[in-house]
This record gives structure tokens, C-alpha cells and sequence, in this order.
């Protein structure tokens, strides 16, 4: 449990600094727009069978997906549905939350339960 609020006070540290350091995306609005992702991705972008997981994906890999599903380069029917009804600050915010959740949740998600 100690080892637990550490870590996410280590998080919260390392989102401060890296949050103040990029002007791109806002982490809070992007938490608020992954709202429409969640029944797909995952509450915590962990990633629901079949769809793939966000958590911890490169901010720039994550935005130049949803822009290649938006202008057609990268052919998914439902996603280019969901990336073209997003604008490039909804991107930057979205990929700027998903790399948040980091690693951690999937690997938290994963663990077997104890006691
Ligand atoms: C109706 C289900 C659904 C919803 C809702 C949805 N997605 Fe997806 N998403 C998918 C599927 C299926 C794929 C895999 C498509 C493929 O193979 O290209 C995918 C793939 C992705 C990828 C590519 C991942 C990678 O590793 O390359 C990104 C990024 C992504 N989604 C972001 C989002 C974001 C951001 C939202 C919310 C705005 C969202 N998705 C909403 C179903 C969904």
C-alpha cells in the first residue's frame, strides 16, 4: 500500500514536469474526451479483446495514428469513424492522457490478485 501512494505521488511528480514542459496536448481535457473511448479501449486504455490497448503509447505515434485514420491512411471503418470527428487539439490531448496511464495499469491490471 505505501509502495502504491509513492508511486503515484512519483507519477503525479513526473506528470507535473512533463506536462509543463509540452504545450501540446492537456492530460485533464484529454481524460475528459477519452470518455468516448473507454467502451472500446478500456476504462483505463488497458484494451478490450479485440481492440487494441492505448495506455502508455507514444504521444506522436498516438496522434499520427488518429490523423492517419482520419485523412484514410490507416483503414479501420470504426476508427476513422471516431478520428474524424476529432480535431488536431482533440488528438493531442487524447494521446497526451493515454501516455500518462503509462505501463503501470496494464501491468496493475495484470498482476494476479493477492490475499
Ligand atoms: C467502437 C470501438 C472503438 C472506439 C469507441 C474507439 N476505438 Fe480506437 N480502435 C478500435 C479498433 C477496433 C482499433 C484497431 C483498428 C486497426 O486495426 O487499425 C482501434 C485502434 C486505435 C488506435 C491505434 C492503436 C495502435 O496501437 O496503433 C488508436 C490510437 C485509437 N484506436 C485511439 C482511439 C481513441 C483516442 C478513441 C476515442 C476518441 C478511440 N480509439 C475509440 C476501436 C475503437
Amino acid at each position: 500500500m505505501y509502495t502504491k501512494k509513492l508511486l503515484i505521488t512519483a507519477v503525479f511528480a513526473l506528470l507535473m514536469i512533463t506536462g509543463a514542459a509540452q504545450a501540446g496536448g492537456d492530460v485533464e481535457a484529454g481524460k475528459t474526451k477519452a470518455a468516448a473511448c473507454t467502451s472500446c479501449h478500456g476504462e483505463n486504455g488497458e484494451g478490450v479483446d479485440p481492440n487494441p490497448p492505448l495506455a502508455g503509447l507514444e504521444e506522436a505515434y498516438h496522434v499520427a495514428q488518429l490523423q492517419a485514420y482520419k485523412d484514410g491512411s490507416r483503414e479501420d471503418p470504426m476508427m476513422q469513424m471516431f478520428a474524424s470527428q476529432l480535431s488536431e487539439e482533440d488528438m493531442a490531448d487524447l494521446a497526451a492522457y493515454y501516455a500518462t496511464l503509462g505501463k503501470t495499469e496494464t501491468l496493475t491490471a495484470a498482476a494476479p490478485k493477492s490475499g
